[in-house]
């Protein structure tokens, strides 16, 4: 049924903001607040700029699979917060220049190239974990941090030598983590001002660190040649209908990439363990797999495949804590959705975060039950109900690098290792680019020996 004239239902704004306070305060919240009391599609507007939230698999389907042309990422849109930090790397592309660029990089994301960065997955993880000791308090975000820019910035690049890859984690951090203020949020009430302030100074010397690094290695290696069989390598030689890529590509590829690459890894591995310390029932199952499979060894990629419970937990924990926890498209044209005719500059907000605990479609969503992906018992997922990764042409390039190295790091460590949140120490979600524990995480690490107790028990 076609609906011409009306516009989704939904909260009634306040003049001129529309419904910014209440998005902005608490934006999880409020997306599954508005789910619950509107329904599958609801609309609202954001200073003026009509917005969709489409909470249903074929609202996901519709944007993503179906009409991508469509519709534009939001994060490539001229004022994005990503767009002045990464420069146009995949993330902040469209179009045919997305679609060549996209074909560029694939290549360095193949299956059988990720495979080969299993060794130093697992020897990063090895190394964190000789310094750790039993009962040892420790911060486990900034850990897990640590660990996966070092996976990154060694698959990337080569670097092995530590001070340099602590150089090279600061600066990212003080780009990526603390955006200059004019790059705070579009609808922020703060925008216009934000728009000409300076940038912070920690921003400035970090950008200039990693921009002198990055392009002083692709010029030496265009110099060297050679391949040593990193991303940096793949990206300098790849070939497109005769076309490479120029510096500043390969740079802000780079760039994106490493942004793209790490927090996404190190947030999977803190609300893991956190999950699992939730379900102690689910942990014993995981550790006695793991202690079957592998003795007291730690995995390598030929052994995922005997780990299928190890996958299971973490496609569950991608569901209940997706760290990319929604996705922003801008529509190009009008277009027809749910029985709504909408008008192009319409924004549509597709939300993992809501449609992934959807009691509708997941009949027990609350429940973390890696059960439910275990193929024998036929559970059924609609498409384009779980998309933690995105689905269609912009599905995230990374997501074969980012399987195998949550699964290598969480058996590694559970070999050695349970990470167990202090009960003292706050949790909250804050909801930025990902989904992150607001205060990081306190643990207090609990040896093998009372993990292995604990799978038998
Ligand atoms: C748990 C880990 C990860 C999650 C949950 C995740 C999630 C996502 C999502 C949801 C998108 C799609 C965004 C959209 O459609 O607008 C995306 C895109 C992307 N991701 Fe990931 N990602 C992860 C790890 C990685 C890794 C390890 C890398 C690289 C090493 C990476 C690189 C990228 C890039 C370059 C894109 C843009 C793709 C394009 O538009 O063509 N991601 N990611």
């Amino acid at each position: 049924m076609r609906n011409d004239n009306a516009f989704p239902p939904g909260p009634r704004g306040l003049p001129l903001v529309g419904n910014i306070p209440g998005f902005q305060r608490e934006p999880l919240k409020y997306m599954s607040d508005v789910r619950a009391q509107y329904g599958r599609i609801v609309g609202l507007s954001l200073a003026g700029t009509p917005v969709v939230c489409g909470f249903a698999p074929e609202h996901v389907l519709y944007c993503l699979t179906e009409h991508p042309r469509d519709f534009i990422s939001l994060q490539s849109q001229n004022h994005s917060n990503l767009r002045e930090v990464l420069g146009d790397g995949l993330l902040t592309i469209e179009g045919d220049y997305h679609r060549q660029q996209r074909k560029l990089v694939q290549p360095a994301f193949h299956r059988q190239r990720i495979d080969q960065y299993a060794d130093v997955m697992v020897k990063y993880t090895q190394e964190m974990l000789e310094e750790w000791s039993p009962k040892q308090e420790l911060e486990l975000s900034s850990a897990m941090q640590q660990l996966t820019l070092r996976i990154i910035v060694n698959t990337l690049f080569s670097v092995e030598e530590f001070s340099k890859v602590q150089e090279l984690s600061h600066a990212f951090t003080a780009v990526i983590g603390r955006p200059p203020r004019r790059m705070r949020a579009r609808f922020s009430p703060f925008a216009l001002i934000d728009r000409f302030s300076r940038p912070q100074k920690d921003y400035v010397q970090g950008k200039h660190v990693l921009d002198t690094f990055v392009y002083g290695l692709i010029h030496q290696r265009r110099t060297e040649g050679g391949d040593r069989g990193d991303i940096l390598d793949m990206l300098l030689t790849a070939q497109e209908e005769g076309h490479g890529m120029n510096d500043q590509q390969a740079h802000d590829h780079i760039m994106t990439l490493v942004a793209a690459g790490h927090e996404t890894a190190q947030n999977t591995l803190c609300w893991t363990f956190y999950l699992l310390a939730k379900n102690p029932d689910v942990r014993g199952k995981l550790l006695q797999e793991l202690q079957s499979v592998l003795g007291d060894r730690a995995p390598t990629v030929a052994d995922l495949p005997k780990l299928p419970y190890l996958e299971w937990v973490i496609n569950e924990s991608w569901r209940v804590m997706p760290p990319a926890w929604r996705i922003g498209r801008r529509a190009t044209r009008d277009f027809d959705l749910n029985g709504y005719h909408l008008k192009e500059g319409t924004i549509v907000l597709l939300c993992q975060w809501v449609t992934h605990n959807d009691a509708e479609i997941w009949g027990d969503p609350q429940n973390f039950r890696p059960e439910r992906w275990d193929p024998a018992k036929g559970e059924k997922v609609p498409r384009g109900a779980y998309f933690p990764f995105g689905l269609g042409p912009r599905i995230c390039i990374g997501m074969p690098f980012a399987q195998m190295e949550t699964r290598l790091l969480l058996g590694t460590i559970l070999q050695r290792f349970f990470p167990e949140p202090v009960p003292s120490h706050p949790i909250e979600l804050k909801p930025g680019v990902t989904l992150r524990p607001k205060y990081g995480m306190r643990v207090t690490l609990r040896e093998a020996s009372t993990n292995q107790a604990l799978a038998h028990s």
